[in-house]
């Protein structure tokens, strides 16, 4: 009985989770849902585009470089032509209007924490504050 406790006790410790580590797991989940639904037709599952007409997301030195203009991208969209990794890309991207600054914060905490992507979490209210000031394009 009492090895059966410890053994209890051990597993509830070592499946503890910090409060942050959950929310991130509650955004990231919630934004690779969304980025099946509205972003991977043309991204691709994998982030890796398709030729010159997608831009690939999953190495990204235009991400890296610019988070503000992707959060904005999202809803927005984007008709200048896009430089990523050298390449030039000249297709307009069509901006998802429905999403809201929750959708865009768990994409966005999605596509900067996989593949190539070590960001950390994206959160609501930094993509709020953000979206106030998208340039239109
Ligand atoms: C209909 C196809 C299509 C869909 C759907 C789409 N994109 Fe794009 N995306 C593009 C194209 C084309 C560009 C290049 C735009 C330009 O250069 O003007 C682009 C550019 C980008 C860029 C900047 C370039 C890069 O590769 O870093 C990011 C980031 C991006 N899209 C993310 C997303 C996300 C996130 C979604 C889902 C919310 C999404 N896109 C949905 C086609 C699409």
């Amino acid at each position: 009985m009492r090895l059966l406790w410890i053994l209890a006790l051990a597993i509830s410790i070592i499946s503890c989770k910090s409060k942050a580590e959950i929310e991130m797991e509650q955004y990231y989940n919630r934004g690779e849902i969304l980025y099946t639904q509205y972003c991977s037709n043309c991204h691709q599952a994998d982030g890796k585009g398709l030729g010159l007409l997608y831009p690939p997301l999953d190495k990204s030195d235009f991400m890296e470089k610019n988070l503000d203009e992707v959060l904005c991208i999202m809803r927005n969209g984007k008709s200048t032509p896009t430089v990523v990794n050298g390449k030039t890309y000249e297709q307009p991207m069509q901006g998802v209007t429905a999403l809201t600054d929750l959708d865009i914060a768990e994409i966005a905490t999605y596509i900067y924490n996989t593949w190539d992507h070590k960001r950390g979490i994206v959160k609501v209210d930094e993509v709020s504050a953000k979206m106030n000031s998208c340039k239109s394009e």
